[in-house]
């Protein structure tokens, strides 16, 4: 039985207008743009405001997706929304995005793979497409993480930031769309990038408040090592699930967490530096966000066309790792 073609045929992004450069924490912790620049190739992310939710920016960028693909939002039949910072504990933000959009046929749940999460997403909702569970699913990448790190600890604070992005997801034309994908995950059990309180194996108390162990924690040269044999690994398993080779691929769009983690695996996979696509600079670190952001970016500037053929590369806390090929197909 020949399977379904399941592809992206609208894609949006959203980001918050307030710009964070390096330079601004010069004021509030020890360190210098010139550190940030040199080990992470960030200049400068966006915050949120305070009064803007992680759904709030998943919306926008939902609306700009259902814009892309010219359909409207009672059509959507299942949200996947990926995010490792929800509006809240108890209900899932793609509920809040359901009602901020009027997705009012759609079933919705939040997944959390950390920063793999969008490639995690995409292969769900291709499965329960190809299966005939659903016809149109949206995709969601979206993260608040300026609420959730420690703006005085200067080991994370300077390398995330906010943003969403979202696709839909749909039946596509005979030889175009998700081609192949990997996902895998190897248990933290050491526990190198984790937000140890504030759930329910420490919940909040005002001991968790004041050691601020309700913020994420990162083993940063672990994370390093882990990031830089996961991003080449995942994407030659995509690939050869796909029967291709890295010399296959027009670009790669990988998880924008650090400019050198990128020129590693460019090196292993033999694949130049210049078919990776980065926004970091811009954005910093936007986890679940960041494949979206930087894929939306790549197709405004008219750099990725129908039928080119591309990667989709995460990792991140868990720790999780994830690739995709893809056809594109428009
Ligand atoms: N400014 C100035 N100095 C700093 C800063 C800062 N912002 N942060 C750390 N330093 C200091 C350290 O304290 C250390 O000082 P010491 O030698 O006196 O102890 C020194 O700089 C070197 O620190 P390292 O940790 O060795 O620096 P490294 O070169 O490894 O870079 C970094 C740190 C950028 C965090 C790097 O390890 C990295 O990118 N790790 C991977 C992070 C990642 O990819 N995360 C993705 C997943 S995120 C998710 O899933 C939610």
């Amino acid at each position: 039985m020949k399977l379904k073609n399941v592809g992206i045929i609208g894609l949006g992004t959203y980001v918050p207008e307030n710009i964070m450069k390096n330079s601004d924490f010069e004021k509030i912790i020890d360190t210098t743009d010139e550190w940030i620049r040199t080990r992470t190739g960030i200049e400068e992310r966006r915050f949120a405001s305070e009064t803007e939710a992680t759904s709030d920016l998943g919306a926008e960028a939902a609306k700009a997706a259902l814009k892309s693909a010219n359909i409207s939002a009672e059509d959507i039949d299942m949200i996947i929304l990926a995010t490792t910072t929800p509006d809240y504990p108890i209900q899932s933000t793609a509920c809040v995005v359901q009602e901020l959009i009027g997705a009012v046929n759609a079933a919705a749940v939040d997944i959390n793979a950390a920063c793999s999460g969008f490639v995690y997403a995409l292969t769900m909702a291709k499965a329960l497409i190809v299966s005939g569970m659903n016809k149109n699913i949206l995709v969601i990448g979206a993260e608040v993480l300026s609420k959730c790190v420690d703006m005085l600890d200067r080991n994370t604070s300077v390398l995330f930031g906010d943003g969403a992005a979202a696709a839909v997801v749909s039946e596509v034309e005979d030889g175009y769309g998700i081609i192949s994908q990997f996902l895998g995950s190897e248990a933290d059990v050491k526990g190198v990038l984790r937000t140890p309180a504030g759930g329910t194996r420490k919940p909040l108390s005002q001991e968790v408040l004041d050691e601020r162990s309700n913020f994420l924690q990162m083993k940063g040269q672990d994370v390093f090592k882990f990031a830089v044999k996961a991003l080449p690994k995942a994407t030659l398993e995509a690939l050869n699930a796909a029967g291709m080779k890295p010399e296959d691929l027009d670009m790669v769009f990988p998880h924008q967490a650090n400019v050198r983690i990128i020129e590693a695996a460019s090196k292993r996979l033999e694949i130049p530096m210049e078919k990776f696509y980065l926004n970091l600079n811009k954005y910093g670190n936007t986890s679940s966000a960041s494949i979206g952001l930087a894929l939306g970016e790549a197709l405004e500037k008219g750099l990725v066309k129908k039928g080119d053929t591309i990667a989709l590369t995460g990792f991140g806390a868990g720790l999780t790792y994830a690739s995709m090929i893809l056809k594109w197909s428009y």
